[in-house]
């Protein structure tokens, strides 16, 4: 892999409060860049000081949407130390994202450079504060100045960085649901399984809907019978029926989050049967009705563990679990957020040290 080249801004931003953040609404004082040409592949790594991007305005990230993301954390650990949670997976899903949307591979080398080497350098934006960490967005476009739709032959992979806080305002508070009953976010042979910024533009309207409601975000149902529920905005979903765990399958169309898969095990290591199959939105409200709802939560990077206190569909609402935290909920996010903040052992050897 070549050099980083870096550049160092001339003047560094005051930090924020981290007893104030909020999500990913400040940024620190560089950021990662590297150009890819067709032909003669990756070339010009280097970490400059962060600022606008110069993009032509035919570039075709700005007209067809040619853009893929992930979302991953650096924490501080008690010892003052900084660390990764599960990086590769993140870089294989982005190269997973990435073929999906025609976009080249990035060497996994190259691609974990990027973060390691960034992070390194915002080493003391790394908040000390409890459950504030180092929310890292690496992104690949097509910059390519042609309004053909074809695929880009010039593309960057860039990673900006920023302190955050909760994703949600309400902190672990159990946040509020709405099954989408117009919008579809995905359909098998599109892209739900990829990272696409497409995917969220998509989506946004319906967010919008749900919050005018009081709603957190929407829960999205498959997009042919609209009957079988898939995940919500920004995470998938699970659900404790009658003792076991569900949580739809992979199927295509969702996607396979890091954290659901982290839950996933971790669940099965105390014993829990969990169920990844086709669930229907009718299933989940007579459970309720019936009693057999006894938790729901979601499960991301931003998001964490998050409990689901009320789900609505059309008129109808149920509350889960009294609208509390349940504890198999509780236990789910103590354990992750254990391995990830260093205070618990890693078994699975989730950790990259910095
Ligand atoms: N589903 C969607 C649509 C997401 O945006 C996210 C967030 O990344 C997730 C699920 C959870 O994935 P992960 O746990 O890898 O962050
Ligand atoms: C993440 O959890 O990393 C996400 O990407 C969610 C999001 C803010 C879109």
């Amino acid at each position: 892999m070549q050099e980083i080249k870096i550049t160092r801004a001339a003047t560094l931003k005051e930090k924020p409060d981290s007893s104030t953040l909020v999500f990913g609404k400040s940024f620190t004082d560089h950021m990662f860049i590297a150009d890819y040409y067709q032909g003669k592949g990756w070339c010009d790594p280097r970490i400059v000081p962060y600022g606008p991007l110069q993009l032509d305005p035919a570039a075709k990230v700005l007209h067809y949407a040619q853009e893929i993301f992930e979302g991953l954390k650096a924490y501080r650990t008690a010892d003052g130390a900084i660390q990764l949670f599960r990086p590769m997976d993140n870089i294989r899903r982005m190269n997973l994202s990435a073929e999906r949307l025609s976009l080249p591979q990035v060497p996994e080398d190259l691609a974990l450079a990027g973060i390691t080497e960034l992070v390194k350098l915002e080493q003391d934006w790394v908040p000390h504060e409890k459950d504030t960490s180092l929310y890292i967005r690496p992104f690949l476009i097509g910059v390519d100045p042609a309004l053909g739709v074809h695929s880009s032959h010039h593309c960057q992979y860039i990673v900006i960085v920023c302190p955050v806080g909760a994703y949600y305002p309400e902190g672990l508070a159990p946040v509020k649901i709405y099954v989408e009953d117009q919008d579809v976010r995905a359909v098998k042979g599109g892209t739900g399984m990829a990272k696409a910024g497409g995917n969220y533009a998509a989506s946004l309207r319906a967010g919008d809907r749900a919050e005018s409601k009081g709603y957190t975000q929407v829960l999205w149902l498959d997009g042919v019978e609209r009957k079988y529920i898939e995940e919500v905005g920004a995470m998938n979903v699970m659900f404790k029926v009658g003792g076991k765990i569900l949580t739809p399958d992979l199927n295509g169309s969702v996607l396979d989050g890091i954290t659901r898969r982290s839950c996933i095990q971790l669940l099965k290591d105390w014993g829990y049967e969990v169920e990844e199959r086709r669930i229907s939105a009718e299933e989940l409200f007579e459970a309720a009705r019936n009693g057999a709802m006894e938790e729901a939560w979601g499960t991301g990077t931003a998001a964490v563990v998050s409990p689901i206190g009320e789900l609505a569909e059309g008129d109808e609402k149920v509350i889960i679990n009294n609208n509390e935290i349940g504890p198999v909920t509780q236990k789910l996010y103590d354990e992750l957020t254990g391995i990830q903040w260093g205070r618990n052992a890693d078994p699975h050897d989730w950790i990259m040290k910095l």
